[in-house]
């Protein structure tokens, strides 16, 4: 089928997976605090010892509003708030510690935002200090954070570095005028160039780049420009994402810019089709769903080792069982359920107070639960998924079935005796692959707009 019939049929709204079951679909009647608490504890006695856990801390406010951010954040000029929220994350990270019998292992931290570069490199290293002192750092621990190029400093990439922190993602979008005036963000070359090259000096090990197609009034040129200025300074990671539109979403802003001024869905996958090209001759390797890196970077080693994770941060190079998201909104996995914490500050904020972990909802896995996320991962982390002869636990579903016959035709897939693997033309529609195996959503099709379309 010709790309552009196969961009007609499966432009559709559809799930990012950075979980399964999607949020959307957790099930709130049989979730309960206990319920979570004690399948952390499992986690954590099952996995603290061999592997370790990882920490994701959402730091959400950011000076000055873009238009096109889907994140959750709070913006503020006030930095007297940044003490109030720090000592909020502590305590939440110490009533997490009640529930343990050991002091756990910090195998991953990542601050994620929101702008954690808001805050002072004071803050920032007491935040850490604070997690620190009453736990243990692994030996082969991978610290990270986000920055944003407008504001991160010398002494935020020293402070951090000091504490174990070797990795740094920078949020750069797109390098034209027009663009960065649309999503609001001005943002030179110079500045991301500054912040890239400090933290090289200092010692960080792999510096990341975002960046984004399908923005408000980006032109095929625009993409080609932004990539000639990544290949100057060349990050050891790329993620290049397809631009979620979702004004939907409270508070977001979206509204900076008009509908009509966004590309075409098949302007948009070639924007997509002429990255790939250009980064792939730049020296990059496509590793998953939108992300890119140098064959120096942890993340290319841990595909090629079939190691390569997916969870809520995204990919990353190793994997926990068990990973606790502190702050407002953070979510957590245990394996055996997810939690979500508070989405707004004020909510957060009382439920600390009251001594109380701020956990807003969540979801128990079931049996079924536990074989679909495997085979989603899978397909997310490694193109393809397996199962043990005849033990396909699809094969009486007649519908997953011709889905996936049908993906065969269109040549996005093949499927051998017991596995299926993504093929090549396949590769930009992996969530639509991944939707014909979720049965939730086949159950149980959403009634209002939830999810950003797959192309
Ligand atoms: C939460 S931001 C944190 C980084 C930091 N606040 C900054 O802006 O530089 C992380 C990344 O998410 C991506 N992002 C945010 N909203 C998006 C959207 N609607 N569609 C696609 N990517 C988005 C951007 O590339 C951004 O750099
Ligand atoms: S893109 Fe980054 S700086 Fe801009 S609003 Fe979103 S989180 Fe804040």
């Amino acid at each position: 089928m010709p790309q552009n019939s196969l961009i007609n049929k499966y432009n559709i709204a559809g799930p990012r997976y950075t979980s399964y079951p999607t949020v959307p679909y957790w099930n709130e009647e049989t979730f309960s605090l206990k319920k979570w608490t004690s399948s952390l504890i499992k986690s954590f006695d099952e996995s603290n010892y061999k592997e370790g856990i990882s920490l994701y801390i959402h730091l959400p406010f950011c000076e000055s509003l873009c238009t096109f951010c889907g994140c959750n954040k709070r913006i503020t000029k006030q930095h007297s708030v940044e003490d109030i929220y720090l000592n909020a994350v502590l305590k939440e990270w110490n009533l997490y510690l009640d529930l343990f019998n050991e002091k756990p292992i910090i195998k991953e931290m990542h601050l994620g935002g929101g702008t954690p570069t808001f805050f002072s490199p004071d803050n920032l290293k007491r935040l850490v200090e604070g997690i620190l002192k009453t736990s243990r750092r692994a030996d082969n621990h991978e610290f990270s954070f986000e920055g944003h190029p407008n504001n991160t400093t010398r002494a935020h990439l020293e402070a951090l570095y000091s504490v174990g922190f070797r990795r740094v993602s920078y949020g750069v979008q797109d390098y034209n005028e027009k663009v960065q005036k649309a999503i609001h963000r001005i943002q030179p070359f110079e500045n991301v160039k500054r912040v890239t090259e400090t933290a090289r000096e200092i010692g960080y090990t792999s510096v990341g780049h975002d960046i984004i197609f399908g923005l408000p009034f980006q032109a095929l040129e625009n993409i080609e420009r932004t990539i000639l200025n990544t290949k100057a300074l060349l990050p050891d990671r790329l993620a290049f994402y397809s631009y979620a539109h979702v004004p939907w979403i409270k508070g977001n802003g979206q509204r900076g810019f008009n509908d009509d001024d966004l590309p075409t869905p098949e302007i948009k996958r070639k924007q997509y089709e002429l990255g790939k090209k250009l980064l792939a001759e730049v020296g990059y390797t496509e590793i998953g769903m939108d992300h890119f890196a140098l064959s120096t970077d942890s993340l290319y080693h841990s595909m090629v080792e079939g190691q390569l994770h997916r969870n809520f941060m995204g990919y990353t190079a190793s994997k926990t069982q068990a990973m606790i998201g502190l702050g407002v909104s953070a979510i957590s996995d245990s394996l055996y359920a997810f939690s979500q914490n508070e989405k707004s500050l004020e909510a957060y904020y009382r439920l600390l107070k009251e001594n109380r972990l701020p956990v807003q909802r969540g979801h128990i896995l079931n049996e079924e639960d536990l074989i679909i996320r495997k085979h989603i991962l899978n397909l997310m982390c490694r193109f393809k998924t397996s199962w043990a002869e005849n033990s396909f636990y699809f094969k009486e579903l007649p519908d997953v079935i011709s889905r996936l016959k049908e993906m065969e035709l269109d040549g996005l897939i093949h499927i051998g005796v017991n596995s299926i693997e993504v093929t090549v033309k396949g590769r930009p529609f992996v969530r639509n692959i991944c939707m014909a195996f979720d049965l939730l959503l086949q159950r149980k099709q959403p009634d209002t707009n939830l999810f950003s379309m797959t192309v």
